[in-house]
């Protein structure tokens, strides 16, 4: 495919498969957006985009998408974990300015060796800090918003930033609306020390021991009402049902993997059948570009 860039303020702009950004392998082509700052950021916005960060929770069509796809690089994808000496205390900092581009599983790990806790209950999330702000990721061990003090979004319309209590956050959601990009966080951490940070970390390690090793989105489906989509789907026999490459999990039934050539179509084949199966309404967690293939 042959690459297009640079941009006006110097954006790379490449056409390219989107399965090497995805953590299912599949994802056919878009012209990609790589913006390392705010001016090619907003340069990017000018046209139809979506916002790809870890690719962690995505199942994308095998013809790709039309519109622009922006990933976040160079200075949006670096972290500055300094305290504010103005808004920090003893207990609790609030560090500089972290990207949105930045591999959340990285962070928490260095948050983790500077005894620096409020994120650890996110290990093991292979998203980008933006993503994860954007999905409210977490676990039941703790989730992104439990660690963030201000969030920078960007829109067509320009920038701002706003804190965590101005948005209607909750289980898997963020409140920010789809488009809004999350350029840049704040954390806000507490002080504690990397032996107890460990710990908790190990804690909601030991609760994914059973989740499959394979190229996945994560689950399918947010839990509905608390009960684990998983469960459920596992109680209608659906374990090891296969379409194609792509197969619901034997060891967790909320995971469908790709055997190696699954393709968007063989997934949303067996979300349907999953739906067909299980009698209660279940919200996807999965975000399909585009929605219907
Ligand atoms: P993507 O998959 O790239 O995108 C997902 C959505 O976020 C899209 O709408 C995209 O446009 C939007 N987005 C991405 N970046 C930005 C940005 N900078 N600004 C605004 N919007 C943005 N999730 C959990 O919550 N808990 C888990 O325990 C968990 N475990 C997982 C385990 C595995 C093995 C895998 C593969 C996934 C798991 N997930 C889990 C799912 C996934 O990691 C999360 O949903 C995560 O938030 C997705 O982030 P991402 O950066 O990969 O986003
Ligand atoms: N269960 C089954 N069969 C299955 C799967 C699960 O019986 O096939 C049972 C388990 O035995 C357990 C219960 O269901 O008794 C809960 O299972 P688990 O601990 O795996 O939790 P979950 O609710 O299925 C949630 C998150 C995961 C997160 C884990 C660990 C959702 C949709 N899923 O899974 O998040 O990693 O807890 O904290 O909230 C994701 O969002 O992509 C994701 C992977």
């Amino acid at each position: 495919m042959s690459a297009v860039s640079p941009s006006r303020t110097g954006a790379r702009v490449e056409r390219q498969p989107l399965s090497r950004y995805t953590t299912l392998g599949v994802g056919g082509p878009a012209e990609v957006w790589f913006a390392g700052d705010h001016a090619q950021l907003a340069e990017a916005m000018e046209a139809p985009y979506r916002i790809l960060g870890g690719g962690s929770n995505l199942v994308i069509s095998d013809q790709g998408v039309p519109e622009r796809v922006i990933r976040l690089v160079g200075p949006l994808a670096e972290r500055d974990l300094d305290p504010d000496p103005l808004l920090s205390t003893d207990d609790e900092i609030v560090t500089g300015w972290v990207g949105g581009g930045v591999p959340l599983p990285g962070l928490v790990r260095t948050l983790q060796k500077s005894g620096l806790s409020n994120l650890e209950g996110t290990v093991g999330i292979p998203a980008q800090v933006g993503g994860a702000v954007w999905m409210n990721a977490g676990t039941r061990y703790g989730e992104m918003f439990d660690g963030l003090h201000t969030i920078e979004i960007v829109t067509p319309q320009g920038t701002r930033q706003v804190s965590p209590d101005e948005l209607q956050w909750g289980y898997r959601n963020s409140g920010i609306p789809r488009g809004h990009v999350v350029s840049r966080v704040r954390l806000k951490l507490r002080r504690s020390t990397p032996q107890a940070v460990l710990e908790k970390m190990d804690a909601a390690d030991q609760a994914r021991k059973g989740q499959p090793k394979m190229k996945t989105p994560g689950c399918a489906f947010k839990n509905p009402g608390g009960v684990s989509a998983g469960k459920l789907i596992d109680e209608a026999g659906l374990k090891g049902t296969r379409i194609g490459d792509a197969m619901i999990a034997p060891e967790h039934a909320n995971f469908i993997v790709n055997l190696g050539g699954a393709t968007a179509a063989d997934v949303h084949a067996l979300l349907d059948v999953i739906r067909a199966r299980v009698g209660i309404p279940m919200e996807l967690e999965y975000e399909l570009w585009p929605e219907q293939l």
